[in-house]
C-alpha cells in the first residue's frame, strides 16, 4: 500500500497515444513516518493558524524543489524530516492543517503535526499567537488514528501498521525560547533552571506515554539544540557577551538534555514493545574543518533586526547558501538539515543506541 512509486505519465500524441509510465518502485524501509515537534520540522502547519511564527512568504523554500510558493519551512529548503522521509523511501511528509479532511483519511505514509512556536508544555509559545502544542499534536493524531482505524478494519492490521510506524518528536526549544527566556511568562519566578528542566521532561514523559497508548512504538526524540548560540538569542543578549555564546543559557539546556536520555531508557523498559532513539542536536560539530560551513553566526537572509529573527519578506539573501549555518536568526540552512538527518539516518554519531535505518528494519 504504502510503497514510493513515482510514476510519470507522458502522453505522446501524433495520432496515438502512448502512455509510458515510469515507476521507480521501492519499497519504503518503514510505512510511514509521523512527525512531531516545532519549527525546526513544521512544513505549513502555522500558515492555517493565527500566529506571528509563520513564514510563508519568500525567501523562506528558496531552494525548496517540490513547491513553487514558500510552503511554511522555516528554512530555504528541506527540513531534517524531509531528508528523513526521502531516505526511508516515503513521500514527504505533508502538514496535518494543510490537508482536506478527504486526504487527510486517505494518507498512510505519515502526517506531520509540527508547529513553529510549539513546545512540550501546552502554554509555551503563545506569546506568537495560537500554536499547537505537543499535547493538541496528540489530538490531532488521534483523530488521524480513527481514520486509519476505518481503514484498516481490523485492530491487529492497525496495531501492525502503527508498531512499523515512525514516531519523530523534536520539541522543547520553545520551551527555553517562547517561555523559560520570556520576561512575559511565569515559569522562570516559579521554576530554578533544574526544576523547570525536571517539569519539562516529566510533561514529556506523559505525552509520550499517551502516543504510546495510542499504538506507537518506535520513537525518534531529539533533544535541544544549542540555543544559547542561535544569532537572535546572542544578539538580544545585553550586556554583550564575551564568549561566541551565551554559555548561561547553554548550560540551562544542559539541565534538560542530560536528563532526557535517562528518561527514555527508563520508559523503553516500562513501555513493553517500544523502541526509543535518542537524537543529539546538541553536541553537534558545525566546524568548518568537519562539513565545510563557515561558523559565522550572521544569519544568511535579511533579518529586520537580529532579535526579531524571522527573514525579512522578499528580501535578498546570502549568496552560498550551502556554506551558511544560520538561514534566519533562529533557524538552521537545508544543508544542515541534510547533514543532520545522514548522520542520524545511517550512521551512529548523531542517534543511540541504534539510528533510522536500524529502527526501521527492527522486527
Ligand atoms: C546513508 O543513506 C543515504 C541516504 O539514503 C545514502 O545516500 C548513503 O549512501 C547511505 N550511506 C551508507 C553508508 O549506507
Ligand atoms: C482520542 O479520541 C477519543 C475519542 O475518539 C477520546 O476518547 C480520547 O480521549 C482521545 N485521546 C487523546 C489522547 O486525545
Ligand atoms: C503561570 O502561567 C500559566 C500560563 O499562563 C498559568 O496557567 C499558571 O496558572 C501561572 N502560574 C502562576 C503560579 O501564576
Ligand atoms: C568537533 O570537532 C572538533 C575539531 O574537529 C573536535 O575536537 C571535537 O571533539 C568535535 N566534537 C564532537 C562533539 O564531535
Ligand atoms: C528589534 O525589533 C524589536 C521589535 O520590533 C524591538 O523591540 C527591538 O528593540 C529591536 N532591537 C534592536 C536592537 O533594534
Ligand atoms: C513580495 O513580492 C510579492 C511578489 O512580487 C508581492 O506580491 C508581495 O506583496 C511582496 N511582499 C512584500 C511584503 O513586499
Amino acid at each position: 500500500m504504502a510503497n514510493s512509486c513515482y510514476s510519470s505519465l507522458l502522453l505522446l500524441s501524433v495520432n496515438i497515444f502512448l502512455h509510458l509510465v515510469l515507476v521507480n518502485c521501492k519499497p519504503p524501509l518503514a510505512p510511514a513516518l509521523y512527525v512531531f515537534g516545532d519549527s525546526l520540522n513544521d512544513c505549513g502547519n502555522n500558515n492555517h493558524l493565527h500566529t506571528n511564527a509563520k513564514v510563508n512568504f519568500k525567501p523562506y523554500g528558496v531552494d525548496f524543489p517540490y513547491a513553487k510558493a514558500a510552503s511554511g519551512r522555516f528554512t530555504n529548503g528541506r527540513t531534517f524530516a524531509d531528508f528523513i522521509a526521502q531516505f526511508l523511501g516515503l513521500p514527504l511528509v505533508p502538514a496535518y492543517l494543510g490537508l482536506t479532511t478527504a486526504s487527510r483519511a486517505k494518507i498512510t505514509t505519515g502526517i506531520n503535526f509540527a508547529s513553529g512556536g510549539g513546545g512540550i508544555l501546552a502554554e509555551t509559545g503563545i506569546i506568537t499567537g495560537n500554536v499547537l502544542s505537543f499535547a493538541k499534536q496528540i489530538g490531532y493524531f488521534n483523530i488521524t488514528r480513527r481514520d486509519l482505524s476505518k481503514k484498516f478494519k481490523t485492530r491487529p492490521k492497525l496495531e501492525s501498521y502503527l508498531a512499523k510506524s515512525i514516531f519523530f518528536v523534536s520539541i522543547g526549544s520553545n520551551d527555553y525560547l517562547n517561555n523559560y527566556l520570556q520576561p512575559g511568562h511565569n515559569s522562570s519566578r516559579i521554576y530554578t533552571p533544574q526544576k523547570f528542566a525536571d517539569l519539562l521532561i516529566d510533561s514529556l514523559r506523559k505525552h509520550l506515554t499517551i502516543l504510546y497508548k495510542l499504538g506507537a512504538r518506535k520513537f525518534v526524540l531529539y533533544n535541544v539544540g544549542r540555543l544559547g548560540c542561535v544569532p537572535a538569542v546572542v544578539s538580544a543578549t545585553k550586556p554583550k557577551p564575551s564568549t561566541p555564546c551565551v554559555e548561561d543559557i547553554n548550560h540551562m539546556v544542559m539541565l534538560y538534555n542530560s536528563r532526557l536520555p535517562r528518561m527514555l531508557t527508563a520508559l523503553e523498559h516500562s513501555l513493553t514493545g517500544s523502541t526509543f532513539v535518542h537524537g543529539d542536536n546538541f553536541n553537534i560539530n558545525k566546524s568548518s574543518a568537519e562539513t565545510g560551513f563557515t561558523t559565522t553566526q550572521i544569519p544568511c537572509c535579511q533579518t529586520t533586526n537580529v532579535t526579531t529573527g524571522l527573514c525579512l519578506p522578499n528580501s535578498t539573501t546570502c549568496r552560498d547558501r550551502s556554506k551558511i549555518v544560520f538561514w534566519d536568526a533562529f533557524h538552521p540552512t537545508e544543508v544542515v538539515n541534510m547533514h543532520e538527518a545522514i548522520s542520524c539516518f545511517n550512521a551512529t554519531s548523531k542517534c543511540a543506541p541504534i539510528n533510522f535505518e536500524q529502527l526501521a528494519k527492527k522486527k
